[in-house]
Parts: C-alpha cells; sequence; structure tokens
C-alpha cells in the first residue's frame, strides 16, 4: 500500500483556483498532481458523446465499465493532456456543457465508486498534490495536509468566464454565473462525496487574494506544517 507516501488536498468549488494553486505546488515540491475534476469530466463528455440519457443507469454502467480514460502530465499553465478511448478531448472537457454532465454522473454511486481506485493509484513517489470536491473527505482521508479554498460566486463566476473568454470559448457572465450556482447546489447536495471542508483543513479565503497571494498562504501553511511530512522544511 501507498499510505506513507505524502499527499496534499485542495478542495473547493469551481472557479475557486484550487486547479491552479494544486498544478503550481506540485511543480514546486516535484510531486505529482491529480486532477480529479478532469476524470468526472471526461465520464461527462462520454456520456454527451454517446448522447446517453444519465439517468439510464445500466446504460451508464456499460459506459463505465468500458470508458479508457488515461491523462498525461501537462506543463504548467496548461491542463493535463486527456484521452478518452483514443480522442484527446483535453479542450473539449473544459466546456459548460461537460462540467454540468460532470456534475450530473459524479452524484451518482457507482460512478464514484469506479473512479476512486483509479485516483487512489495515482498516490506515488515523492508525493501527490491533488485538487477536488472529495479529495479530503473520501479519496484520500488520510492525507498529510488538506486545504479547502472558498470565494464568493460572483468572483468565481468572473475568473471562469475570463479563462474560457482566453481559451476563444463564447460565453456570457450571467451564464456562467447560473451554471455554477446550479453545479454549486448539485455538488453540496448530493447524497455521496457532497463538496464540504473535512474536519482538519486549512481554510482559505481566495476572494481578494491573486494566484501570487494564494500561493504564497499556501506555501506558507506548508512550511508551517513541514514536521508532518517528517522533514524541518519542505519548500
Ligand atoms: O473541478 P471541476 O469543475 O473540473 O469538476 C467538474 C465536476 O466534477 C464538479 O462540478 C463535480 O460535480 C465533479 N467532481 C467531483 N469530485 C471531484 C472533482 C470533481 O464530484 N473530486
Amino acid at each position: 500500500m501507498n499510505k506513507n507516501i505524502p499527499v496534499i488536498t485542495i478542495d473547493g468549488p469551481s472557479g475557486c483556483g484550487k486547479g491552479t494553486i494544486a498544478q503550481l505546488l506540485a511543480k514546486k515540491l516535484g510531486w505529482h498532481f491529480l486532477d480529479s475534476g478532469a476524470i468526472y469530466r471526461a465520464v461527462g463528455w462520454a456520456v454527451l458523446n454517446a448522447k446517453l440519457d444519465p439517468a439510464h443507469h445500466a446504460a451508464l454502467n456499460m459506459l463505465i465499465d468500458q470508458i479508457k480514460i488515461e491523462t498525461h502530465a501537462s506543463s504548467v499553465g496548461d491542463d493535463a493532456k486527456i484521452i478518452v478511448n483514443d480522442h484527446d478531448i483535453t479542450d473539449e472537457i473544459r466546456s459548460e456543457a461537460c462540467g454540468q454532465m460532470a456534475s450530473i454522473t459524479s452524484a451518482i454511486p457507482f460512478v464514484r465508486a469506479a473512479l476512486l481506485d483509479r485516483q487512489r493509484a495515482m498516490r506515488e513517489l515523492p508525493g501527490l498534490v491533488t485538487d477536488g470536491r472529495d479529495m479530503g473527505t473520501v479519496v484520500f482521508p488520510d492525507a498529510t495536509l488538506k486545504f479547502y479554498f472558498l470565494a464568493n460566486v460572483e468572483e468565481r463566476a468572473k475568473r471562469r468566464f475570463n479563462q474560457l473568454k482566453q481559451k476563444g470559448k463564447h460565453v456570457t457572465l450571467p451564464d456562467i454565473l447560473r451554471e455554477l450556482q446550479v453545479r454549486d447546489e448539485r455538488d453540496s447536495n448530493r447524497l455521496i462525496a457532497p463538496l464540504k471542508p473535512a474536519d482538519d483543513v486549512v481554510l482559505i479565503d481566495t476572494t481578494h487574494l491573486n494566484i501570487e497571494g494564494v500561493l504564497q498562504s499556501v506555501i506558507k501553511e506548508v512550511q508551517n506544517h513541514a514536521s508532518l511530512f517528517g522533514v524541518s522544511k519542505l519548500l
């Protein structure tokens, strides 16, 4: 088992900056990085691509059984490459349609169960930084250090809008805001692995911080908690 391998988790709602920071922190530490949302988005993409009704659980179960998801590490700032059944869907999974379908299918227990081992297998030496909704509560409850990011929904919508615009997507701010609210609501209220902070998290409100500011706060916390990793200085 890989229980002795250090893990830092960052959970929180969409657009709070956790993906960017997790990736930057992994790079600084020289550790692996897992974007768990990308795996759920890959499932969302496959469901949309197959024109499947996610309420049709027998068909969805078959799709989950047969889906081949490959993730390839990327340089910081770029999304990790995601290949599903030999299609490169790295850009496509960032659409709000894939985000919504990821949110719908990820509330189904057998979907989450099927993806659990795949995520845990990413815990490899020298360590793992991961971001998602349930990294600290369900997937890695024994993580060495857990963060939970918050930010108000208007600010998160603005960030997501700018990200998607930069990628050349045609989106409007009110649509993004509405979609984020729907997704927050569904992710927070589902019965299995809901979005919520673990008991032992370091909370960071990123509403009024830029990326550098959040990164500095996270680095400070990692340094303050170096003894948890069995060293006197980690960064
Ligand atoms: O983080 P991201 O916005 O890419 O995630 C897309 C969706 O995948 C989320 O809205 C959530 O429903 C689901 N997800 C999840 N558990 C995770 C990561 C993402 O349920 N650990």
